[in-house]
C-alpha cells in the first residue's frame, strides 16, 4: 500500500480562512496575548508564527516579550493584568520558561477561560474526565487530522507514543473520549514495536528522530507524526521514518507540513471560541 498524505498545511489554511470569515462577521475583535521570556530561538520562531497567523485572521494579536531575567513575581503580575483585561480573550505563555520560573505556578495563574493552550489543570482535568474543556492545540490538530483521514475511532486500537502533558496525555484522553482503545507508550514501555504493530492508529510524540520504523506499522494504519527534531544538518525530521512507514500505512502525515501548521490553526480556533464564550457568539 502507498499511504495517502494527510496535508496539514492545506487543511490548516482552510481552517484559518474559515476563522477569518467568522471574525469578520463578529461585532468585536478577539484578542490574543502571547508572552515570551528570553531568546530561545525555536520559541521566537513559534511565537512569531503564532502572532502573524493570528493577525492575518483578524485577531487583535500582540506579543509581549520579556527579558530572560524577568522574575516569577513580575510574570505573575503581567498574567493578573491580562486576566483582568476585557480585550484579552486568550493568554499564551510560551514554554519552556527560564529555570528560575516555576512553569506550573505560571500555568495555574492563567484564567482557565483564557487558557487557549489548554494547559491549566482545570482544563486538563476536564479533558481527562471527558468533560468540555479547552483542548491543547497540538492534540486538537491531531484529532482533526484523524477526522480528515476518515479513520473510524470507535473500537479502534490506538498507540500513542509519548506521555507529555502537552501532547501524549491529552491525545490519549481525546482518543479515549472518542471510544478508541488506547495504549499509551513511553520510555519505560516494553515491546513498543509490537504494541504499535497491533494498532490501526499510531500517534508519535516522543521527540526522537525517525524512531518509528516501517516494520512497526500495520498495513493500512493511520500514522500521525508530532515530532519536530532538528538534525545537525539543520533539517527537520519527524519521529517517524517517513518512507518506510508510508510504504505500509493507509494515511500518514509529513514533517514539516503535517501537525505543525495544525497546531497554530487550532490555537486560533481555541482563541475564537474563548472569545465567543466570554463576549457572545456575535
Ligand atoms: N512550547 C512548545 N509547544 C508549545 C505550546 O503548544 N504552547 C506553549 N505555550 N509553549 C509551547
Amino acid at each position: 500500500m502507498t499511504a495517502r498524505i494527510l496535508d496539514g498545511k492545506a487543511l490548516a489554511e482552510r481552517m484559518r480562512g474559515d476563522i477569518a470569515a467568522k471574525i469578520a462577521a463578529l461585532p468585536y475583535r478577539p484578542g490574543l496575548a502571547v508572552v515570551i521570556i528570553g531568546h530561545d530561538p525555536a520559541s521566537e520562531v513559534y511565537v512569531r508564527n503564532k502572532e502573524r497567523a493570528a493577525a492575518a485572521a483578524g485577531f487583535a494579536a500582540r506579543t509581549l516579550p520579556l527579558p530572560e531575567t524577568t522574575s516569577e513575581a513580575a510574570l505573575l503580575g503581567l498574567i493578573a493584568e491580562l486576566n483582568a483585561d476585557p480585550a484579552t480573550d486568550g493568554i499564551l505563555v510560551q514554554l519552556p520558561l527560564p529555570a528560575h520560573i516555576r512553569a506550573q505556578r505560571v500555568i495555574e495563574a492563567i484564567d482557565p477561560a483564557k487558557d487557549v493552550d489548554g494547559f491549566h489543570p482545570l482544563n486538563a482535568g476536564h479533558l481527562a474526565l471527558g468533560l468540555p474543556a479547552i483542548v491543547p492545540c497540538t492534540p486538537r490538530g491531531v484529532m482533526r487530522l484523524l477526522a480528515e483521514a476518515g479513520a473510524p475511532l470507535a473500537g479502534a486500537r490506538a498507540a500513542v507514543l509519548g506521555r507529555s502533558a502537552i501532547v501524549g496525555r491529552p491525545v490519549a484522553a481525546l482518543l479515549t473520549a472518542a471510544d478508541a482503545t488506547v495504549t499509551l507508550l513511553h520510555s519505560r514501555s516494553r515491546d513498543i514495536a509490537a504494541e504499535c504493530r497491533r494498532a490501526e492508529i499510531v500517534i508519535a510524540a516522543v521527540g526522537r528522530a525517525e524512531m518509528v520504523r516501517g516494520d512497526w506499522i500495520a498495513e493500512g494504519a493511520v500514522v500521525i507524526d508530532v515530532g519536530i527534531n532538528r538534525g545537525a544538518d539543520g533539517k527537520l525530521r519527524g519521529d517517524v521514518a517517513f518512507a518506510e512507514c508510508a510504504a505500509r500505512a493507509g494515511a500518514i502525515t509529513k514533517v514539516p507540513g503535517g501537525v505543525g501548521p495544525m497546531t497554530i490553526a487550532c490555537l486560533l480556533e481555541n482563541t475564537l471560541e474563548a472569545a465567543q464564550r466570554r463576549r457572545g457568539p456575535g
